[in-house]
Formats: structure tokens, C-alpha cells, sequence
């Protein structure tokens, strides 16, 4: 008997694994979620603002959501100092990455991505039919990337979208910018989309958005550094005819009221933001020093987040979080012997550091 069947590019998808634990994978290992302590998930640790409770509680859920986001993207425009019709928003930057697949990627074209990275640009490309060019970063090298390759490669496949992660997850690792404006003067007719995720959480970083090119696309989310992960918000900013295309195949309503009005409060605390980015970036500094004390030899990273080079990341992992802490196996990135762990609050990363040290007994 034939049943419905989806399309082979669908068949063809594989699921992405991503950081966070799931309740499934608690309730199959008999936990609680608040016994464990999440360093998988790479989000502000402070929290949203304490606002946007408040303004949450107002929200009329009865009603639909401005399907144009205005006072948000109103909000976003000052705060880039960019016209309202160059921004986006999206129900996480998540939904974004799909958008620009549905928008500009079909059966025949190619896209690059510079990996090891962000599963979801691979995922998004593979649905459409379209076919993957990877370069991929190298641990020997530190994980920088290496321009002139990428120059030969774009020439040589003539992507029609290039995603890029600045600072990439899982790796930490910045673009250099002066590259990208190389690239994407050389190829007008490629879409560069920067994925700058977690660029907030990278003290003095520059943005893409500086460089102003009409085929650079930039992607932002609100959920890390705003702690609004569950809420799911996203932007992009770029060129009025990217976007406009983006919108076309965008489902209506999909950033929710709550969303929307979480992130015009999230963008008016501008106070708890410089706050929490200044205890996070010296949480950062006293937990590379402590995990170096004990022996380990975290990579260098602009993020929140590092890669810590370990014997076996899947069964790391499993250790860990017998001590009640979970972290990110990079295997599903390719890189089997490393995990990723996102700073967390002083107390927090105690935890780790104590369940770190019982891995390392048993490793011994
Ligand atoms: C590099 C990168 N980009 C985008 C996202 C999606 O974030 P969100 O949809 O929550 O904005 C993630 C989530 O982990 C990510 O790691």
C-alpha cells in the first residue's frame, strides 16, 4: 500500500541534535531538571530583564500579534541606527536561517557553510534540495579560518548563500570582517549571511553590520543574551530587497505578542545588559583559570562559550551529568574528543569545576 510521501529533500533531512537536555532524555535517565546544572545552553545566565515579567502580564493573549512587528522592529531601528524596512523579525533567529533557505535556495544551487558550526545552516539547505559546500576550520590552525582558501573555494563553486557564524558556535572563533568585505565585493550575486548569534556576548567585537554591503545579511538573537529562549526572538538586518523577500515567505503571526513585547522591554534595559555581560566576562576569566589549575586546557574563545578538549565527549558528558551538570558533546560537529561548556554564574560554575575534577579522578 502507498502512503503519503514527503518530498525526497525532506526524507533526506536529517534531525539536528542540539545542546540543551531534553525532558525526555531526564525522564529516561530518572532526573530532575532542577537538579542539574544546564552548561550546554549558551544564554545570559542573569536572566531577561526584570521588566519583562511585568509586561508580559499585560499582553492580551486573546488577540493576534501585530503581524509587522512595529513597535519591535521600531525599537530595533533605533537602536541600529537602520530604517525600518531593512529589519526583520522572526520567531527566533532560527526561523530566520529557514526563510533564507525558502527564500533563496532551490534544487540545483549551492550554499557554503564554514564548519564546524551551527547545525541548523546544514539542515535548512539540505530541505531545499540544495546542495552543501563546506570548508571547514581545523583544531591544528586553532580553529581560525583561513581567507584566501574560502576566495578559491567561493570562485570554484559560486555559492548562491554563504552562512557564516561570527563568533562561531561551537568554536568561539571570530570572523575577520575585513575578508568577508572582500568576499562579498567579489561576488555580488552570493547572499554572505552572518550569523552574529552570539556577537553581544564578545566584548568589543565588530559587527558586519559595519561593513553596509547589499549582500550581507545579519542575524541576531534576542534569546541568549536576553534570556528569552523559551519565548523565541530573532532579527535580521540587510539590504530592504533581502529582506522584503524574507517576509513574503514568512508565516503570518509567527513572532508571538509575548515575544514582541519581551523584546522592546529587553532592548529599554540597556543597565541589566552592561551588568550582566561585565560579571559573565569576569565569570569567564576566573573559570578558564580555575579549569586550567586543575589541568585542562580550554581553547581560547570570543563567546560565552569554549571548546574543552577531553579523551571521549560522549562518555564526558554521561559523566557529567551523573554529577548533576550537562555540557555539549561536540560529536554531532564533528569534533568527538571535544565538549563546549557556556560560562554560567560564579556559584555555578563551582559545580562544574567540582564535577570536572571527579571526571578527571576517574579519568586518571
Ligand atoms: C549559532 C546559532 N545561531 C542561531 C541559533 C538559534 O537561536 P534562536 O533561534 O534561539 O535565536 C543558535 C541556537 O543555538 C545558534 O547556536
Amino acid at each position: 500500500m502507498t502512503s503519503p510521501q514527503p518530498r525526497p529533500a525532506v526524507i533526506a533531512t536529517p534531525f539536528d541534535r542540539h545542546g540543551s537536555i531534553t525532558p525526555a532524555e531526564l525522564e529516561a535517565l530518572g532526573l530532575s531538571g532542577d537538579a542539574i546544572v544546564d552548561f550546554s545552553l549558551s544564554v545570559n545566565p542573569y536572566g531577561p530583564p526584570p521588566g519583562v515579567r511585568a509586561v508580559l502580564e499585560a499582553i492580551d493573549i486573546a488577540r493576534y500579534p501585530d503581524p509587522d512587528a512595529l513597535a519591535l522592529r521600531r525599537a530595533l531601528a533605533t537602536h541600529l541606527h537602520r530604517p525600518l524596512s531593512q529589519i526583520i523579525v522572526g520567531n527566533g533567529s532560527a526561523e530566520l536561517l529557514w526563510l533564507i533557505a525558502l527564500a533563496f535556495l532551490d534544487a540545483g544551487h549551492r550554499a557554503l557553510i564554514i564548519g564546524p558550526t551551527f547545525g541548523e545552516y546544514a539542515r535548512a539547505v539540505r530541505l531545499m534540495g540544495a546542495e552543501i559546500v563546506t570548508w571547514r576550520t581545523d583544531e591544528r590552525d586553532d580553529f581560525a579560518i583561513q581567507p584566501d582558501e574560502i576566495a578559491v573555494l567561493l570562485a570554484q563553486t559560486r555559492p548562491k548563500v554563504v552562512f557564516i557564524c561570527h563568533p562561531n558556535n561551537p568554536t568561539g572563533r571570530l570572523l575577520p570582517l575585513q575578508a568577508l568585505a572582500r568576499w562579498a565585493a567579489a561576488h555580488p550575486a552570493t547572499l554572505f549571511v552572518v550569523d552574529e548569534a552570539y556577537l553581544p556576548f564578545a566584548p568589543n567585537a565588530p559587527t558586519a553590520l559595519t561593513l553596509d554591503a547589499a549582500n550581507i545579511l545579519v542575524l541576531r538573537s534576542m534569546t541568549k543574551v536576553h534570556a528569552l529562549a523559551g519565548l523565541r526572538l530573532g532579527y535580521a538586518v540587510g539590504d530592504e530587497a533581502i529582506i522584503q523577500a524574507l517576509r513574503r515567505v514568512q508565516p503570518p503571526w509567527s513572532v508571538n505578542a509575548l515575544a514582541q513585547a519581551a523584546g522592546v522591554a529587553a532592548l529599554q534595559d540597556e543597565a541589566h545588559l552592561r551588568t550582566s555581560l561585565a560579571k559573565l566576562a569576569a565569570a569567564k576569566e576566573a573559570l578558564l583559570q580555575a579549569l586550567r589549575a586543575q589541568g585542562w586546557r580550554p581553547l581560547p574563545s570570543a563567546a560565552n562559550f569554549f571548546l574543552l578538549p577531553v579523551d571521549d565527549a560522549t562518555a564526558c558528558r554521561a559523566r557529567l551529568l551523573e554529577q548533576g551538570v550537562v555540557v555539549r558533546d561536540c560529536a554531532s560537529f564533528g569534533l568527538p574528543r571535544h565538549i563546549r561548556i557556556a560560562v554560567r554564574t560564579p556559584a555555578e560554575n563551582e559545580c562544574l569545576l567540582w564535577a570536572l575534577s571527579k571526571v578527571k579522578k576517574c579519568l586518571e
